[in-house]
């Protein structure tokens, strides 16, 4: 069941496997949406080693493998369906997640007030 608030943010069909993010931004903070092992997933466009925009050219957040997001500045690479840093300047540290939901070949913004997480 959807929650009545969420916010659309793409079609379904705008995220394939490994391929481009969609970005857009929650709370005036630059996020973005990836799909990856046919799960949508949203962070924070935000590096944990130095709070930049991780996307080399807008929405290109997978490295070459398609397996793992990494941000163009220092190479810092995430999992994408933790959020975690495995490798570079921040590992061990996590992306900020973002709620999203899939339903009916839409894809939702869960709002922070509806989905009981806090910002951290
Ligand atoms: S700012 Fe992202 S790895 Fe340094």
């Amino acid at each position: 069941m959807a929650t009545p608030s969420a916010q659309w943010l793409c079609s379904s069909d705008n995220l394939s496997e490994g391929g481009l993010g969609v970005r857009f931004e929650v709370a005036g903070q630059a996020a973005f949406a990836i799909r990856y092992q046919g799960h949508v997933y949203a962070y924070l466009n935000q590096c944990r080693h130095i709070p930049v925009e991780m996307d080399y050219r807008d929405g290109d957040f997978f490295d070459l493998s398609k397996h793992y997001l990494i941000c163009a500045l220092h190479g810092a690479t995430y999992q994408p369906d933790t959020g975690l840093c495995v490798r570079g300047p921040c590992r061990g540290s996590r992306l900020h997640s973002v709620k999203v939901e899939e339903r009916d070949g839409q894809v939702y913004l869960v709002p922070p007030a509806c989905n009981g997480e806090n910002s951290q």
